[in-house]
């Protein structure tokens, strides 16, 4: 298994709409609603690259050689705060990929010189991502009610906290 963070070119659309469209993906994620069709799809890559131009995001797919087998990256959320996210396609989850990719994302800001602290927020009944950011050393930093759109609304949601590089060594 090569495994390797890249950005995900229109021509890969099928395989990215094909895992967005699948609601226990969609249930776990903030914006991602239930049932998307190809046009939802090609947008999200649309607006996702917009976002990152304007600095504000970067995600990108997370591939086995050319096979798209999940999602992960960062942005800056509502309180303008760094925040990671991710996804695995159903077909491969539980073999690490996720704990893996969101390393990647890590190690693309601190090696980008980004020492500021790194949040991530999970619906409490995902305990599978909670446990993931508890892996690679996130700290409970609150709770909140987190919007999901495939929800149909809010839902509760765990903060976590991966500290900043100096928090940490002072700590
Ligand atoms: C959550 C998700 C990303 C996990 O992906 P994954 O590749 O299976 O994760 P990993 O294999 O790296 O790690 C999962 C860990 O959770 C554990 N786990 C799995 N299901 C669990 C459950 N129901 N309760 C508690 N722990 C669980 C696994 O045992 C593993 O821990 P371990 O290594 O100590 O055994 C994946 O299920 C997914 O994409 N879900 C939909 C989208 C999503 O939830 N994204 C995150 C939004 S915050």
């Amino acid at each position: 298994m090569t495994l390797q963070l890249k950005a995900i070119p229109d021509s890969h659309v099928d395989a990215f709409f094909e895992m967005m469209n699948d609601p226990t993906l969609s249930i776990n994620s903030g914006s991602i609603p239930l049932g998307v069709d190809r046009a939802w799809a090609l947008n999200r890559l649309s607006e996702r690259r917009q976002e990152e131009k304007a600095g504000t995001r970067v995600d990108r797919g997370l591939y086995d050689g050319e096979t798209l087998i999940g999602i992960a990256g960062w942005f800056i959320n509502e309180e303008d705060l760094m925040e990671i996210g991710y996804a695995i396609h159903k077909d491969h989850r539980g073999k690490g990929l996720a704990t893996r990719a969101a390393a990647m994302v890590v190690d693309m800001l601190r090696s980008g010189d980004y020492d500021g602290p790194i949040y991530a927020q999970y619906f409490k009944d995902n305990e599978a991502s909670g446990r993931v950011l508890e892996k690679l050393g996130f700290e409970p930093d609150g709770s909140t009610e987190g919007m999901s759109a495939a929800r149909g609304g809010t839902s509760p949601a765990w903060i976590v906290k991966l500290p900043a590089i100096d928090e940490g060594q002072d700590a």
